[in-house]
């Protein structure tokens, strides 16, 4: 199992990590474009194999991509971060044609790929794919919700004192300030819902501060964060690439679901040796219908800024 991480900034690093710590694929190739970057970030993280316990064999290459031919899944993580108080949409310009030519390059040396996006604005950079590549959707995934929902249950236990572990939840819609909506009404702790724990205010304050969870570490450290982004995608490549046939909320090209066409959004998905294998269309509430439909809204709009 090859898997090729495009970008060897903090996010694509971070999880070219915890792929290999993980352990499950053979090789993890790194590609960017500043030269012998990506080589000084595979050298590094090789010579922690012996101390942290793993056989991935990482290697980097600047931009060469015949090095990544026959990737089962690809990464794309190149672009530029947000700085603090940039939005994620601010970033389309640059990003748009990056996305393209990086996505365009994995397909021409791995027609079979499944290309896993992360750059930002993330659902219009995985729509940006589809439109451009014209691949299978199964193959085209967009890594949202699997982060933010990782945020939702760290806000949630640190709002009832507990144990991450006890956490359930998730998180759909757009992967933006405004567009995501965490799913408070189906978060439980140990199968009991979390209403019962919490005030009506005290989850409103989980949501909020969930919506803002990027946001609030960019002002923190200057730029975007990684260690959680690099760990949601390296979640999903495992599922992947051991078919586990797990559910994340992730980006997808809906065909009618939640009501929704034309568009990349988050919604719960099966992640299996296919890419996505199933979109879950759960039952929303009457709010939550009203929150997702407000989120495509703005999906949609930053769309239109695309050349296509
Ligand atoms: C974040 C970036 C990866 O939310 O969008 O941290």
């Amino acid at each position: 199992m090859k898997v090729t991480v495009v970008g060897a900034g903090a996010v694509g690093a971070s999880c070219a990590e915890y792929i290999a710590i993980k352990d499950f694929a053979s090789e993890v190739v790194i590609l960017d474009i500043k030269e012998g970057y990506a080589e000084g970030k595979a050298m590094d993280l090789m010579q922690t194999a012996s101390l942290m316990g793993f056989d991935t064999k990482i290697s980097g290459s600047t931009n060469d991509y015949a090095k990544t031919a026959d990737s089962h899944i690809a990464v794309i993580t190149s672009g530029i971060p947000r700085k603090p108080g940039m939005t994620r949409e601010e970033l389309i310009g640059i990003n748009a044609g990056i996305v393209k030519t990086v996505s365009s390059n994995l397909l021409k040396n791995s027609p079979n790929v499944i290309i896993i996006v992360v750059s930002n604005p993330m659902d219009t950079m995985t729509y940006l794919v589809h439109k451009t590549t014209g691949i299978p959707k199964n193959r085209i995934i967009g890594m949202g919700g699997a982060l933010d929902s990782a945020r939702f249950k760290y806000r949630l236990a640190e709002a009832m004192e507990a144990p991450i572990s006890d956490i359930d939840g998730m998180v759909i819609g757009g992967h933006s300030d405004t567009g995501m909506v965490p799913l408070t009404s189906h978060a439980t702790r140990n199968s009991i819902r979390v209403s019962e724990f919490l005030s009506a205010e005290r989850l409103q304050q989980v949501a909020d501060d969930t919506k803002v969870g990027g946001a609030t570490l960019t002002k923190l450290l200057g730029t975007s964060a990684w260690y959680a982004p690099g760990a949601a995608v390296s979640s999903m490549v495992q599922a992947i690439a051991c078919d586990q046939k797990k559910m994340f909320p992730c980006s997808t090209m809906l065909d009618g679901e939640y009501g929704l066409n034309d568009i990349c959004i988050g919604v719960p998905v099966i992640l299996g040796k296919d890419g996505i294998e199933k979109v879950i269309d759960i039952p929303l509430s009457d709010a939550e219908k009203a929150k997702m439909k407000e989120s495509a809204a703005g999906v949609t709009k930053t769309n239109g800024l695309l050349e296509l």
